[in-house]
């Protein structure tokens, strides 16, 4: 971890960190009722912070585990004075059970670790189970956005997705594009997004 990023921690992490009780009220967290998106493994948290700046009318919450990264991104919120960001640093498994039912209005999860050795595949993030703890934190009609270079990976959430009553397809929104991905695309991979809203 860099100083700044160090220090960044130290200072801006009362005004943009949370802790899981928190999450119990979201509205009273960012003191407004607005909807309201989840990031999971936002990395060094850039396209984060462009989202955030980007739609003011929207709050965000941030889930990394990655020090450095919410280091990283804390600088960029407080030199911006955002003030519709939030972070957590807790596994996004512990994030989802404190979340209330209806919670979020959007999940996003861009560049999930691919895990692409066949005997890790079990450690992938979007399974059955995933789903089912995060779509009942979804408004009715709230979207979840999947993207992700890894082709096998891309079929196998698809394949998920198409098979989940709850779920209906739909456009992929905007979204900046990420650290992970510039680095896939100078390896020559496709990029898939794959978008769906509850029903
Ligand atoms: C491949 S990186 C992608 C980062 C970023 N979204 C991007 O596209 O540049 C995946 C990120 O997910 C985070 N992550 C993995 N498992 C997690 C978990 N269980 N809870 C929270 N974050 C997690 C990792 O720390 C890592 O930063």
């Amino acid at each position: 971890m860099s100083d700044a990023q160090k220090r960044a921690l130290e200072t801006h992490w009362p005004r943009y960190g949370l802790e899981l009780a928190d999450l119990a009220d979201v509205p009273r967290i960012f003191g407004r009722t607005a909807p309201c998106t989840l990031e999971i493994g936002f990395g060094m948290g850039d396209s984060l912070l462009e989202m955030a700046l980007a739609t003011p009318e929207t709050d965000f919450i941030g889930v990394e585990v990655h020090r450095p990264g919410i280091g990283h991104l804390l600088l960029g919120a407080a030199r911006a004075g955002l003030t519709n960001l939030r972070v957590i640093d807790r596994d996004v498994i512990e994030v989802l059970g404190a979340l209330p039912g209806g919670a979020i209005e959007r999940l996003q999860i861009f560049f999930p670790d691919p895990w692409p050795k066949k005997k890790h595949h079990k450690r992938r993030l979007i399974s059955n189970s995933f789903l089912d703890l995060a779509l009942p934190c979804l408004v009715s009609g709230g979207r979840l956005h999947i993207a992700t270079d890894w082709v096998q990976y891309a079929a196998e959430i698809q394949a998920l997705v198409a098979a989940d009553d709850r779920l209906v397809s739909c456009e992929p929104p905007w979204r900046p594009e990420t650290k992970y991905e510039r680095r896939g695309v100078k390896l020559g991979h496709e990029v898939f997004d794959i978008a769906c809203r509850t029903r």
